[in-house]
């Protein structure tokens, strides 16, 4: 290695499977070092993710920090100051991706001497890879692993402060790191991290190596930021765990995902839905949480990777065909309008011609709403990958198959939506015509319909007139004026500080010694009404009057109520902008 890269920590996949007793939880103190902020304040980062939800996650953290530093996030990579490129491993098309995306910041290098590019993500968790790409990337500044997001500030300060480049990926993490600041990319719809890693080791996979064993976040915690989202208007929250159901284990104090994901239903966010579930370990009382509350949505993605036993087993998948089905039928018996998605691996090492129809039966029998079907693609490290391949070619002809059943019960269920009026979460308008907008329904669907950009972020009903295989299409079941307007309406019953001035004004109602000064008032002026002759009198209840006024003023729940009411004022003078 030469002198201009120093490695403080390399990826070593043996350590990453490692469990650690206990799991600490570290509360970030958000430090800015001194040199990034006086290089960096009020320039410019741009971050490229890949991957699943877990990295766009890490991109909002990652946001955050730069965020502390003073700096802005632009979508121009040519005028950023300090670009990540946040990588995905989980297939080998995802990785390619990411060497054609280094090559493209090597300009801005030449343009900008202070310009650092970092490279972060399950790539660089690989053992090797940082490595070879300092050496044919000289322009990197930065490789930083999954477990480190919480260090990206201190590691760049230290590359600047060496005048190197830095490596530093840790496979094995004992930690949590609460307080990390973000900065998220939507207003109104929210990942929450519930917990970090993944202890199931399936042959093929290789994000237990990536992203390390199992942690747990704290209940309190992750309910703490769900309360946060929910007080700031959010419309749609998404847990997100590699596999939700085993959430708690390891806190070892019988909290379960059930019992979690209750407690955030409860606190009334519109959408609640979760992601990924493991089929073998979703209970029984899941099933009736996401019966009970209409805001968990009733749709569920539960990767069953092949319909084979025999397929499953060498995935080390913990269940059998016929285990996932009865987990199926009885998901459907409580809640027959659930819509199920999967994920499916075709190919798979020794994949026989009858174990891939067993998946193909299986896939018609469940009728998914969706599916993602992927090839399989060998992990360096991973089991799976000295197991017997099969021909891509065959690979090919499955997956294709597959992929034409798969449409088939998509758009079988989508017919069963026209005509039926959905609540759609607007996610904006849609990239081919500015005046469609596109949006989700609580089963997952895409949803197109005519209305105007200003709907985004709301939650509207749509009538569905159309079904094509992967969208829907309807129209608007209520005027858009009178939606943004509600719109308004709930974003305003949401805000903390309208909030206590209503509960405020509610103390004042009822506060027993403003009654009193209340009446005390409207008695002094009338008796200085009537006493107008006597002058003595008058000036006696006029003295009288205005002790109690002085009182009025000085009552703390009135002074209070005087102090509110301007920044309130501001609140609705913020309220006009937004409608103009
Ligand atoms: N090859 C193909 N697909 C994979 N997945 C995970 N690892 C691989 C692999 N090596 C798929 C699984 C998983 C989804 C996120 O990606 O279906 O559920
Ligand atoms: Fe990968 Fe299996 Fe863990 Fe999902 S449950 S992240 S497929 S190891």
């Amino acid at each position: 290695m030469s002198k201009r890269v120093a490695c403080i920590n390399l990826p070593r996949q043996k350590d990453a499977a490692k469990k650690a007793d206990v799991t600490q939880t570290i509360i970030d103190k958000n430090i800015v070092p001194d040199n990034l902020k006086a290089l960096f304040a009020g320039k410019y980062f741009y971050i490229k993710t890949f991957g699943c939800q877990a990295n766009i996650r890490d991109e909002e953290v990652m946001a955050g920090y730069l965020t502390l530093v003073g700096m802005k996030r632009t979508d121009n990579q040519k005028e950023a100051d300090i670009a990540i490129i946040n990588t995905c491993a989980v297939r080998e098309n995802a990785e390619e991706k990411v060497y054609g995306e280094i090559g493209t910041f090597k300009c801005n290098k030449e343009r900008n001497k202070n310009f650092m590019l970092v490279l972060a993500g399950c790539v660089m968790q690989e053992e090797g890879i940082a490595v070879d790409l300092l050496q044919s990337y000289p322009w990197i500044s930065l490789v930083i692993g999954t477990h480190d997001v919480h260090n990206l500030l201190n590691l760049l300060s230290e590359a600047l402060r060496r005048k190197q480049s830095l490596i530093n990926v840790r496979s094995f993490a004992d930690e949590i790191i609460e307080n990390m600041p973000s900065q998220r990319l939507s207003s109104y719809q929210a990942y929450v991290n519930i917990s970090y890693g993944c202890d199931k080791f399936c042959t093929y996979c290789i994000v237990p190596y990536t992203r390390g064993r199992e942690r747990s976040r704290a209940p309190e915690d992750i309910i703490n930021e769900c309360k946060k989202l929910v007080d700031e208007g959010y419309k749609e929250i998404t847990l997100l765990g590699q596999n939700v159901n085993s959430y708690g284990l390891d806190l070892k104090n019988g909290t379960t995902f059930a019992s979690l994901l209750e407690s955030v239903a409860k606190l009334g966010v519109p959408r609640l839905k979760f992601l990924t579930s493991y089929p073998s370990q979703f209970s029984d009382d899941m099933i009736e949480v996401m019966a009970k509350y209409d805001n968990i949505e009733k749709w569920l993605h539960f990767p069953v990777q092949s319909g084979s036993t025999s397929c499953l087993k060498r995935m080390a998948r913990r269940y059998t065909r016929d285990e996932y089905l009865e987990k199926v039928r009885k998901i459907r018996e409580r809640m027959p309008d659930i819509a199920l998605t999967t994920d499916i691996i075709v190919g798979f090492p020794g994949e026989t011609e009858e174990e891939f129809a067993d998946t193909l039966k299986l896939a018609e029998e469940v009728s998914y709403s969706a599916a993602f079907t992927f090839i399989y693609s060998a992990r360096q490290g991973t089991p799976a990958a000295k197991m017997e391949q099969v021909p891509s070619e065959v690979q090919h002809e499955r997956f294709d198959r597959l992929k034409a059943l798969i449409d088939v019960t998509t758009a079988k269920h989508s017919s069963t939506m026209i005509g039926k009026t959905f609540d759609i979460l607007v996610q904006g308008p849609s990239k081919r015509n500015s005046e469609v907008l596109s949006g989700y329904a609580t089963n997952g669907k895409l949803v197109n319909f005519k209305g105007p950009a200003y709907l985004t972020g709301c939650i509207v009903p749509v009538k569905i007139l159309e079904s094509h295989v992967y969208s829907l299409i309807g129209e608007l079941a209520e005027d858009p004026l009178v939606l943004k307007a509600k719109d308004v309406a709930f974003l305003m019953s949401k805000d903390p500080l309208l909030k206590e001035y209503l509960a405020l004004d509610e103390n004042i109602r009822s506060d027993a010694s403003i009654k009193e000064l209340g009446d005390a008032l409207v008695r002094e002026k009338k008796a200085m009404g009537e006493s107008f002759m006597d002058k003595d009198i008058h000036e006696a209840h006029k003295a009288e009057y205005e002790k109690v006024l002085e009182a009025m003023k000085n009552h703390p729940l009135l002074a209070n109520r005087n102090e509110l009411m301007s920044l309130v004022e501001e609140r609705l003078l913020e309220v006009r902008d937004y409608l103009r």
